[in-house]
């Protein structure tokens, strides 16, 4: 199969509309106040996030590991080779080497598509892969996922895109089918997608086992939370004291979420000079920084459904805490 060369996006793309200033305009000005969690990831963020899936307390990361190491041959021969690989949001793809040496065992050669916002973390990925395994193609595509899954659809042959580390937790479920949605269009019928999903609470899992993933005793997660201000100081000149702001997870069983905030300890007035606009904080009013969906298979099927993918087989850890879900093309 020869894939269609492909032309590069431009380095950091964001979605459309949304610049760090409009973001943070939009957010801190709405009522109750919130900021778009994909803010956590300049480069302090992005290590800080590297720091986090090492946590005792942050299993998803280890345990989505776990399973893709106990399955990864049966991933393959169920997705169906040969195939081309996509990963969204793929990072440096440490995980994926994984799935990539199962498929070649199943095919001579294969392409791999990892599409990523941080350039750099895609050049780590393009070195370590191609070093690990010469008869992959590494081809980045520095964006965002829309960019990225367009030129997708122009591939010829079968094709399997990863969404894998419960990134898809991060949307509103109705938000999740769009782009669900968006990845199936890019895609033909007898494709898949493997798609890796935090677990909600169970008889087998505790609330409180996600209550410390996401309040770890180090205090990473909370210098995660908070550095989205370091970076509002720093972008758009504000004058956020961190001192008197304090990480808050909480379990929203109505929604089946996680949720992270900032919350301030005072009342207190903070200026953003280069928007213009002071923001006014009452004695304990918070900042919604994050939703981190929590899936029941029930949720799972949903979000599939209205992406326009049928569930075909989910692999999980021994004790049922995260799901690695085939879906097919319907
Ligand atoms: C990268 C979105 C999967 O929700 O668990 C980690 C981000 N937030 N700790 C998650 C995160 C707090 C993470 N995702």
């Amino acid at each position: 199969m020869n894939p269609l060369p492909l032309k590069q996006p431009e380095a950091n793309a964001r979605a459309v509309g949304a610049t760090v200033a409009e973001d943070v305009l939009l957010g801190l000005t709405a009522s109750p106040k919130t900021l778009p969690p994909r803010l956590f990831y300049d480069d302090a963020g992005s290590r800080l996030f590297e720091q986090i899936t090492g946590l005792p307390e942050y299993y998803l990361t280890r345990t989505e590991r776990g399973i893709l190491e106990h399955n990864a041959s049966e991933m393959m021969r169920n997705a169906g080779t040969p195939l081309t690989l996509i990963e969204l949001g793929a990072g440096t793809a440490t995980k994926t080497e994984v799935l990539i040496d199962a498929l070649l065992k199943r095919q001579m050669q294969a392409v791999f598509y990892p599409i990523d916002v941080s350039g750099s973390a895609l050049r780590v990925a393009e070195e370590a892969l191609e070093a690990r395994f010469p008869a992959l193609q590494v081809r980045p595509l520095i964006g965002d996922y829309s960019a990225g899954l367009s030129q997708m659809s122009r591939l010829a042959g079968r094709k399997l895109v990863l969404y894998i580390g419960s990134s898809i937790g991060n949307y509103e479920p109705s938000e999740a089918g769009e782009l669900l949605a968006k990845i199936r269009r890019s895609l033909s019928p007898g494709d898949a997608l493997l798609l890796g999903a935090d677990m909600a609470p169970s008889a087998t899992k505790p609330v409180t086992a996600l209550l410390a993933a996401y309040n770890d005793a180090q205090g990473v997660t909370a210098r995660f939370n908070l550095n989205i201000l370091t970076r509002i100081n720093r972008e758009l000149g504000a004058d956020f004291d961190l001192s008197v702001f304090a990480h808050k997870a909480i379990w929203n069983e109505d929604h089946s979420r996680m949720e992270m905030h900032l919350e301030s300890k005072f009342e207190q007035v903070i200026r953003i000079a280069d928007l213009d606009i002071a923001i006014h904080f009452d004695e304990g009013e918070t900042i919604h920084t994050e939703n981190s969906y929590k899936f029941t298979d029930e949720m799972l099927r949903d979000v599939l459904g209205n992406g326009g993918f049928l569930l075909e087989r989910t692999w999980t850890d021994e004790r049922g805490w995260f799901g690695m879900h085939l879906a097919r093309v319907d």
